[in-house]
């Protein structure tokens, strides 16, 4: 059913309470946190603009991190009012709190076309807990809800759902924002019926977060390219030695019914053909998370499907990267989540970075439709410089997987839905 988008309301003068993904990564640099990727709240820039050329009186809320219920100051939003206030060219209020008499307040001084930031609704716990109350709480200053946060859209919690809830309740509208009603465009109706040939590639480290969007492309996929450490628990079903390869032993039953589907579809279904291994060794040193850093020592390449003991792989070798291209390179369409190999060590980039040149070459020069599913493999692209040579790159995580694995999301779930034709 199509959702209400913000291009069909009227809003001079009303309040929008307009929930916004702002889980922004952040470094402390001298005593304070810096934000090291603008990303998501760049995408929200046209529903602000659109919102404040009404004449809306903007309430933005948000999460950062998962302080779970205590006011930790290291995820703060403050810091994103500053860097927005930046980018839109505006002044953007903050309140200390997201809910009570301070916000009433401050969202009542709201001139038209004002911004008024709240505090992270993660430091009540209540807000996980889609508390009704404190959904009622939230809702006091809302005349209209607008969901642009489509990265949080997976969770049903007070912010993405219960407020809309209210506020429908009350007879209120509750619209998707344009950031929102694009990522759903992509990754939903642009999917629906890709121009052929429709090559999807999956990448990361475990079958079992991947495997619902597997099952569900191959009713729809020309060809699955597999990537990543997934790979090699496919390796395992298939009677191969993985060594030290990060693999998901208890998945190898998973994997081989993916193959059977495949085969049984005749969907072209490429698992790597070369690796590169190497030999991870503990070292003292503790990495931010106080876990010990591993040194990859005797990186090569290696043509044999039975990984050494000793030895683990980390990414797809150049014969892979070959063949993987040759395919990409033919696509109309393509779906890209996950990465080849452990791309963050540049000795194990290469594959991923390969596969983003491929990508970008065939929207390019072939005019295909690059959809990237978030996460990893936006990093990969943006950190390539080909950011901008796709079609679509998601601001979802764990949203745009389990959007493509073809879930309900309780945040799109709870908005208004347009009235049809049919119905008057
Ligand atoms: C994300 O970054 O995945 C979203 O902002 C949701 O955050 P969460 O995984 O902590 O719910
Ligand atoms: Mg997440």
């Amino acid at each position: 059913m199509a959702k209400l988008t913000v291009k069909d309301l009227n809003v001079r003068g009303k309040r929008v309470f307009m929930r916004v993904d702002y889980n922004v990564p952040m470094e402390e640099k001298d005593g304070q946190m810096v934000i090291t990727d603008v990303t998501r709240i760049k995408e929200t820039l046209p529903t602000l603009e659109l919102l404040i050329k009404q004449g809306a009186r903007i309430i933005l809320a948000a999460h950062l991190g998962r302080p779970k219920g205590k006011c930790e100051p290291t995820m703060s939003l403050r810091p994103v009012a500053a860097k927005l206030a930046e980018m839109i060219g505006c002044k953007v209020n903050f309140a200390d709190d997201c809910i009570g008499e301070q916000v009433e307040r401050l969202a009542g001084e709201l001139p038209p076309g004002g911004i008024l930031l709240l505090e992270n609704v993660r430091y009540y716990n209540e807000e996980e807990a889609n508390d009704p109350a404190f959904a009622e709480k939230l809702a006091k200053v809302a005349d209209v809800y607008v969901n642009d946060a489509f990265g949080a859209a997976h969770r049903a919690h007070a912010s993405t759902e219960g407020v809309a809830r209210v506020v429908a309740k009350r007879g209120g509208q509750c619209a998707a924002g344009l950031l929102m009603e694009r990522e759903l465009k992509f990754l939903g109706d642009e999917l629906e019926k890709p121009a052929r040939p429709f090559v999807v590639i999956l990448g990361g480290a475990k079958v079992s977060d991947k495997i619902k969007v597997i099952d569900r492309l191959l009713e729809k996929a020309d060809a699955i390219l597999i990537g990543g450490a997934m790979a090699y628990t496919f390796r395992l079903a298939q009677g191969y030695k993985t060594g030290k390869s990060l693999v998901e032993a208890g998945k190898a039953e998973v994997a081989k019914s993916a193959l059977a589907k495949a085969q049984a579809r005749n969907v072209k279904f490429l698992l790597p053909s070369d690796d590169v291994v190497a030999v991870p060794v503990k070292t003292d040193k503790l990495d931010k998370k106080g876990k010990p850093v591993i040194e990859y020592q005797n990186a090569r390449t290696s043509g044999d499907m039975n990984c050494p003991d000793e030895a683990a792989g980390l990414d797809i070798g150049p014969a892979t990267v070959k063949a993987y291209s040759q395919v990409i390179a033919k696509a109309k369409t393509i779906l890209w989540n996950g990465p080849m190999g452990l791309f963050e060590n540049e000795q194990f980039a290469a594959g991923t970075n390969a596969v983003a040149q491929a990508v970008a070459t065939t929207t390019q020069k072939n005019g295909a439709k690059s959809i990237i599913g978030g996460g990893d493999s936006v990093k990969a692209l943006n950190k390539a410089g080909l950011g901008d040579k796709v079609s679509f790159m998601s601001t979802g995580g764990g949203a745009s997987l389990e959007f493509l694995e073809g879930a309900v999301l309780p945040g799109v779930a709870a908005l208004t839905n347009k009235a049809c034709c049919c119905c008057g």
